[in-house]
């Protein structure tokens, strides 16, 4: 199959060291536009009758919520909303969040929102269903990485955003305020139990918002594509305890299929979805993208573009983002901050699956014909600077307020990473991470 010695194919997969399986598990999901006046079908055929609803203060205005509210109202339940969710969560506002689902007693909950939406729902559903102290089940060893001990209630995501593919992922990522870092909760259990992914949602994003997301789901799948092999990976639990398998399992055949398909959907249709408001084809073929990338990166994990991501924005001065996102403090959108950091980050690591970066590029368009593996990084790193420039993007970490002389901070603050930084295909020091920053920062 794959010509790369490190990868695997359907034959040979008893020759590598690593762990020879690799698990799949995905949530339900409906694709499609109107979808989300499903949502009182599905409460009901999830038992739910008292919801709480989550969403933020610029979302609670949009048609969205009150679409689903009077499909869930229509069904039979009662909803109480909760609008407070932050667009950067924190555990303050994570555990706000969680004490009003506490406080209600509900059976069940719905997220009609981007990604910090449904974050927020994903732990005030844990905090409820099993209460403890939020860092209890926070990732070690920031936190105690305590696991989630079964089923939370149910829980219906709608995200109105086209990128981050929380809506299928079990992960709920936040700002530990008093270790200035992002971090978050990783379980299967926290995976919503259904997904409502409509693409007339798209209608109300901005060009910026679009862009930052469309790119956050280029990387999920391009990080998913080029991540350690997972049969390359060593096992990570005992003997035949395959249940606990960890999510972030690696690069393997069914993750190689969903990043296929959202990178070559990416290609073609994320600069017409930008730059043309009116082509509503190519901003749903970024929803349904994300979407796919969503459960691609939640089953084998992302790497450094998302390792490196959570030091630019967690140590940013004064980048106001564009139209669209809150203008209240600086902040480097999500996306943002993960794919200013690619096109370095592939010049790296290339050389360690040049076949698979070869691949990748050609699924989002570039001419690889003749190509020597040696270019391979190159090649990927040409082709995301040039979706950069054609939907105006930031040129490099200079253009959100770094220089060199930040690249031992933001290597300091990217290196206790080690999920993501791991599954890279590359071993990776903190001094190579200052490398891969400095390499960053410019680049047209
Ligand atoms: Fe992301």
């Amino acid at each position: 199959m794959y010509t790369c010695c490190r990868y695997y194919g359907l034959e040979g997969l008893a020759d590598h060291a690593g762990d020879t399986s690799f698990s799949v598990e995905v949530n339900h999901f409906t694709f499609g536009p109107g979808c989300l006046r499903e949502a009182g079908s599905h409460a009901r055929a999830l038992g739910m009758r008292r919801i709480a609803l989550y969403t933020d203060k610029l979302v609670r205005d949009l048609p969205y919520v009150a679409t689903v509210k009077r499909s869930l109202e229509a069904a039979g339940c009662s909803v109480e909303i909760y609008w407070e969710c932050e667009v950067e969560p924190t555990d303050r506002s994570f555990k706000a969040a969680a004490q009003f689902a506490i406080d209600g007693q509900f059976d069940g909950f719905v997220s009609v929102g981007g990604g910090s939406v449904i974050d927020t729902a994903k732990a005030a559903n844990l905090l409820a269903t099993y209460p403890a102290d939020l860092m209890a089940y926070v990732n070690a060893p920031i936190g105690e990485g305590r696991a989630v001990p079964g089923a939370l209630k149910p829980h219906i995501a709608c995200p109105t955003t086209c990128g981050t593919g929380s809506e299928v992922t079990g992960i709920a990522i936040f700002d530990l305020l008093s270790h200035q870092c992002k971090t978050g909760i990783l379980s299967r259990h926290m995976l919503p139990s259904r997904a409502l992914v409509d693409p007339d949602v798209t209608h109300t994003l901005s060009p910026a918002i679009i862009a930052a997301n469309g790119f956050d789901a280029l990387s999920h799948a391009l990080e998913s594509y080029t991540a350690r092999a997972h049969s390359a990976k060593a096992k990570s639990y005992d003997g035949l305890d395959g249940a606990k398998r960890p999510m972030n399992q690696g690069a393997n055949l069914w993750s190689d299929m969903g990043a296929r398909e959202s990178l070559r959907v990416i290609g073609q249709n994320l600069v017409r979805a930008v730059n043309d408001p009116s082509d509503q084809q190519a901003k749903g073929a970024i929803m349904y993208s994300a979407l796919i990338a969503g459960m691609t990166f939640s089953n084998a994990g992302c790497h450094l573009p998302h390792g490196m991501s959570y030091a630019v924005s967690g140590l940013v001065r004064d980048f106001k983002p564009p139209q669209g996102y809150p203008q209240d403090q600086p902040m480097v959108p999500h996306g943002m901050s993960v794919v200013l950091n690619a096109p370095s980050v592939y010049r790296f690591t290339g050389d360690a699956a040049p076949e698979r970066h070869l691949e990748a590029a050609q699924f989002l368009g570039a001419e690889t014909r003749g190509a020597n593996t040696n270019d391979a990084g190159e090649i990927v790193a040409a082709k995301l600077i040039e979706m950069m420039r054609a939907v105006d993007f930031p040129n490099g970490l200079n253009a959100v307020g770094y220089t060199d002389a930040d690249a031992e901070q933001l290597a300091e603050r990217a290196f206790p990473q080690q999920r993501v930084i791991k599954n890279a295909p590359r071993d990776v020091s903190k001094a190579t991470l200052a490398e891969l920053f400095k390499g960053a920062m410019r680049y047209w």
